[in-house]
């Protein structure tokens, strides 16, 4: 028996990387995976990949920052499979400049749009469906930028920061409706957003105790806890999953 067998997943944001691992990960552990992102034909490839392993897979194309997007998105959820036990909020970007050279709108605003709006709003959407259920776990993608000082990435570390807290909020409205909602703070993740040896790899390596920076998979078996019941009791957290960089 798989650890969510039968739990309908919704992940935000996973055509590559830590979305992608988590997908897998929760399809082969039972639940009824659904993802999305904007490039259709990689959707459509890892939904193949997850099938072929057997795994319960649908991929939606969905643009996080489009409302009407996302609506229909849950809307087709619910009609198909009649519950969302849990949602992933995944999606994001993240886009280097020192303080004075942030671009307003084309850095801070898409940042904020992607890593924090889109996450308000899939739990808006869906937030509903939990307390109809009485039941739900809800995962959002946060990052230790969140947590420590990264000059190169403001926008991106507020975005991220802002998930934390609302997480925290969140988590005690709703606990007594059988709500959990806990944050997830990955560290260096090899991913299409940081690629070994890039100039960010090479930035934050030095400072991970571990000396290596992480694989999406290892991100995917923190989410897979805080879906799955083994956290039934944990709700307002952020597992911060960083191989010693927030603590260095
Ligand atoms: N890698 C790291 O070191 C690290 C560290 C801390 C936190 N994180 C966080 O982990 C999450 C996943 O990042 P990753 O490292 O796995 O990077 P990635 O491989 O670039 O994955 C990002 C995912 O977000 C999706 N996405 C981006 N904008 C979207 C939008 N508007 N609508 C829907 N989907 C969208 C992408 O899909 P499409 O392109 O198909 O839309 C992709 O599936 C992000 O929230 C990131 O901030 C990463």
């Amino acid at each position: 028996m798989g650890r969510v067998d039968g739990k309908v997943v919704l992940i935000i944001g996973a055509t590559s990387g830590i979305g992608k691992a988590t997908a897998t990960l929760l399809a082969k552990e039972g639940a009824q995976v659904i993802f999305t992102g904007r490039r259709k034909e990689v959707g459509k490839k890892v939904e193949a990949e997850i099938a072929a392993r057997g795994g319960q897979v649908e991929f939606f194309r969905c643009d996080a920052t489009v409302e009407e997007e996302c609506k229909a998105l849950v809307d087709h959820v619910v009609e198909k499979y009649g519950r969302i036990d849990v949602l992933h909020n995944n999606a994001g970007v993240l886009i280097d400049a020192d303080f004075l050279n942030i671009d307003l709108e084309n850095n801070f605003d898409r940042t904020m749009n992607t890593n924090l709006k889109s996450q308000i709003a899939m739990m808006q959407l869906v937030l509903p469906v939990m307390l109809k259920q009485g039941k739900g776990s809800v995962i959002n993608t946060a990052s230790v930028g969140g947590i420590v000082a990264m000059p190169m990435n403001i926008p991106y570390s507020a975005s991220k920061a802002a998930t934390i807290h609302i997480t925290h909020t969140l988590a005690k409205t709703y606990a007594k409706d059988g709500i959990r909602f806990n944050a997830i703070c990955p560290g260096l993740t090899y991913s299409e957003m940081v690629e070994p040896g890039s100039d960010f790899d090479n930035a934050v390596l030095p400072g991970v105790p571990m000396r290596r920076g992480a694989q999406p998979e290892e991100m995917a078996n923190g989410i897979l806890f805080l879906a799955s019941d083994d956290s039934s009791y944990i709700t307002g957290q952020a597992l911060v999953i960083d191989g010693g960089l927030s603590i260095a």
